[in-house]
């Protein structure tokens, strides 16, 4: 049984496949804590309704910075909740040095396309545009650049002539669904297991 902490901004819905894939038993996890630096997150009503503890990140001003001390504070209710690997799930700031080396080759993302390619915002738009035949998701972990890190896992999907930005964000949503829970369990294999926080569990 591993710990999980969720980083997310918006809808969450990539946390509720989580979910479900700890309730099916198809992931041997808990969700620890869920931390998101936008109050009015969906994300945040999900856990709630499922009993798991929520903090906000307060950053401040900053739209889209991650301050230090942002990232300090989120590592230390990480660790302070036993959280062993750390999930971004549609969380939208760069995370930096401080919440890195608090959990190094611990923290994974998902991103909605085939990295290298269209890294950064609204990668599925992005694919439109840019006429792609062929889009999907990856997830890897993080490192200090934007949607870098090492990949762990790809799903691909067509992208169709009559696709919209959002039809194929939808067709990329189902496969992030059934990968990114997977990857977390295979990565969570590799993982050496950590020291219970004081006071134990
Ligand atoms: C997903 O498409 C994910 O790839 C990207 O942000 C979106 C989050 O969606 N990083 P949700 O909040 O999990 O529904």
């Amino acid at each position: 049984m591993i710990f999980l902490g969720i980083l997310g901004s918006g809808s969450g819905s990539n946390m509720q496949a989580i979910m479900d894939a700890i309730a099916s038993e198809q992931l041997n996890a808990r969700i620890a804590i869920v931390l998101s630096d936008n109050p009015d997150a969906y994300i945040l009503e999900r856990a709630a309704q499922n009993g798991i503890p929520t903090r906000i990140i307060d950053c401040g001003d900053y739209r889209t910075r991650f301050p230090e001390e942002a990232q300090r504070e989120t590592a230390r209710q990480l660790k302070e909740a036993g959280v062993e690997l750390v999930c971004l799930a549609g969380f939208m700031r760069l995370v930096k040095a401080p919440l890195l080396e608090a959990f190094p080759s611990r923290i994974l993302n998902i991103h909605p396309s085939l990295l290298p390619a269209y890294p950064g915002m609204m990668a599925w738009e992005q694919a439109v545009t840019d006429g792609a035949t062929e889009s999907g998701c990856t997830v890897h972990l993080v490192d200090e650049g934007m949607d870098t890190g090492p990949i762990l896992a790809q799903a691909r999907v067509p992208v169709l002539p009559d696709d919209t930005a959002a039809t194929l964000h939808q067709r990329i949503q189902v496969e992030e669904h059934r990968l990114y829970p997977e990857t977390i369990a295979n990565h969570a294999a590799t993982l050496e297991p950590q020291l219970p926080p004081e006071g134990g569990r």
